[in-house]
């Protein structure tokens, strides 16, 4: 079966059969990265385009290994150096590059929306790298791979997710990616990092992270978005660290294994102690390994979805 959309924008309101379809297929794109010839042909003759217009360094490397992985065509592209800077608005830029005779757009963008209304001006397929704090669907994807590899389940599994829930496209794509597989999902948080009416997302909300911590299997970190001025949320970094920062005598106390994770960066030390993110509870690398697998299998079932 393939997907239902052309596109992927987000994971809200996406099937379980999708993500479902999406997570299996990554099971056969996660071997061939453990062959000696890590390339398979089925995007030959495809043209894909990544659309960066906000820094990245694992998203879109992962993607470009992804696409080339999977022997597609691959043009780069940043906001930063190109006519952008000239005042050049988005959907020029991106008819330009269709004109061009793109398959598929890679976009991540400071402004929530974005792909949404390239997905409605270009005919090519589109593809959410990150769009402002709205979603980012292929991290959420990797994170339930990452999940699902460790556990072989995802389902009544409970991932806490910490930190800054209202400003984080990381928490809105997980909470709706693990709701429809049957997680249990919390958020622990400062009132002030946690979104208004965010029980209606079906979550529990807590506030002091050594509550929840005695009953979570997964525990994702979220990083402390500074450059988004996250700083004007709480009193110090320091006294962030106090009260949410993950470090290990908190693990120990808490009694029980639990897996971390970090979509990355990490500030160290800030929300996540060093060696806890070096440390045997720790799938953070695994999480990157695995991004290139979801990605290759998004990139292949939206990119042969009109061959099936
Ligand atoms: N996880 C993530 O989106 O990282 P980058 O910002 O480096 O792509």
């Amino acid at each position: 079966m393939p997907l239902h959309s052309k596109h992927l924008l987000g994971l809200d309101g996406m099937a379980r059969d999708d993500i479902q379809l999406i997570l299996d297929t990554a099971v056969s794109f996660r071997e061939v990265l453990e062959r000696p010839i890590k390339k398979v042909p089925p995007l030959q003759g495809k043209t894909i385009a990544n659309m960066f217009f906000e820094s990245s360094t694992r998203t879109q490397l992962s993607f470009e290994l992804a696409e080339r992985r999977l022997s597609a065509d691959v043009l780069g592209f940043n906001a930063s150096g190109s006519s952008v800077t000239k005042g050049e608005t988005l959907k020029d830029t991106a008819r330009n590059i269709e004109a061009m005779k793109v398959d598929i757009v890679v976009m991540r963008h400071w402004a929530a929306g974005a792909p949404h209304y390239l997905s409605q001006v270009i005919d090519a397929t589109v593809v959410n790298a990150g769009d402002g704090g709205h979603e980012h669907p292929t991290q959420a994807l990797l994170d339930m791979y990452t999940i699902r590899e460790k556990f072989k389940r995802i389902e009544d599994l409970h991932v806490c997710i910490v930190g800054d829930i209202a400003h984080s496209r990381v928490a809105r794509s997980n909470i709706y990616g693990l709701k429809t597989m049957g997680a249990k999902v919390s958020v622990c948080g400062p009132a002030t990092m946690i979104p208004r009416e965010v029980e209606k997302f079906g979550v529990d909300v807590y506030h002091h992270i050594d509550d929840v911590l005695p009953k979570t299997d997964v525990l994702n970190v979220l990083r402390i978005q500074l450059e988004r001025d996250a700083g004007r949320l709480f009193p110090s970094i320091r006294e962030y660290h106090n009260y949410y920062g993950i470090t290990r005598s908190r693990l120990e106390k808490a009694g029980r294994d639990i897996t971390i994770m970090h979509p990355g960066p990490i500030n160290r030390d800030v929300e996540l102690s060093a060696d806890v993110a070096d440390s045997e509870f720790s799938v953070i690398l695994q999480q990157v390994l695995n991004g290139v697998a979801v990605r290759m299998a998004v990139l292949y079932l939206l990119g042969t979805r009109n061959q099936s």
